[in-house]
């Protein structure tokens, strides 16, 4: 990560992805921009978040149009400076330090540079105390702060984060929230997926309302949430997009598209 090339814009240009011949993300263009902060990928489960969120990290391919970083079409993640964290993270059997060590010598990145930045990350999300502790020992809340201490090591310019606090209870939930607003102050821009509408609002500066595979509205997060335009965000808002029904409660699509699900 230690090219001075930028990943902004990501534009995406009618994008589709399907899986056979499902399609799973529709025609989808979107621009995220270099502006400061924390953009949020909001919506039911199953609407394509995680998809999403893949094919902005270029680890997806588009099946049909086209995604672009800062101008150039080359998913080479390591000139993007970007970082991601999945929603299960992984971690190696090494200590909370030895696995961002471990990450920072992949990125090539001195070992003098590699100790500031491993001491750094783990102030950061609070586990100093954990330096030397076995990662796989530590709690579901410190492993995924682990895997954000990990990523933003990197120090990438945009850090994307699928459903970071997901199965978390709501303690764990918030320490989460604390270091991302510290990330987010210290200068790193994430875009993060979510379904958890309180969340959005503490954190979000910027909305992308994504479901059933296609973007319904994009916009500040204010304005999203104060004037939201589109029927099925004003539904998501109410709390009557019922993610758990295979069937939305919230009906019919104005676009009368033809979903299978
Ligand atoms: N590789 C795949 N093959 C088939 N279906 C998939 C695949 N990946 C995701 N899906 C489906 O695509 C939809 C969107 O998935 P996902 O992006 O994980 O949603 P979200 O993250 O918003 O919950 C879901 O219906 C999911 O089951
Ligand atoms: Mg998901």
């Amino acid at each position: 990560m230690n090219s001075g090339k930028k990943p902004y814009p990501i534009v995406l240009d009618k994008v589709w992805f399907h899986a056979r011949t499902k399609p799973l993300i529709k025609d989808l263009s979107s621009t995220i921009a270099a502006e400061d902060g924390l953009t949020v990928i909001l919506g039911p489960n199953g609407a394509g978040k995680s998809l999403l969120l893949r094919l902005c990290h270029g680890i997806l391919p588009a099946h049909e149009g086209q995604v672009t970083w800062g101008g150039a079409d080359d998913p080479g993640l390591k000139e993007h400076r970007q970082a991601m964290v999945f929603q299960r993270p992984v971690h190696l059997r090494r200590s909370a330090a030895g696995n961002i060590d471990f990450a920072l010598k992949l990125h090539g990145m001195p070992k003098a540079k590699r100790a500031m930045r491993i001491e750094a990350a783990l102030e950061l999300t609070g586990l100093s105390r954990y330096q030397a502790t076995p990662a796989r020992l530590l709690s579901f809340g410190e492993q995924q702060r682990l895997a954000l201490a990990r990523a933003w090591a990197l120090d990438p310019d945009l850090l994307l984060l699928d459903e970071p606090t997901a199965n978390l209870d709501p303690a764990a939930q918030r320490l989460i929230e604390e270091v991302l607003l510290k990330m987010i102050a210290d200068g790193t821009r994430v875009l993060m997926s979510s379904h958890d509408l309180n969340q959005a609002r503490r954190l979000a500066s910027h909305v992308i309302f994504l479901y059933r595979g296609r973007i319904k509205e994009q916009s500040a997060a204010v304005k999203f949430f104060d004037e939201p335009e589109n029927d099925l965000a004003q539904a998501f808002l109410r709390g009557e997009l019922l993610w758990w029904r295979r069937k939305a409660v919230f009906a019919p699509d104005p676009e009368k598209e033809n979903d299978t699900f």
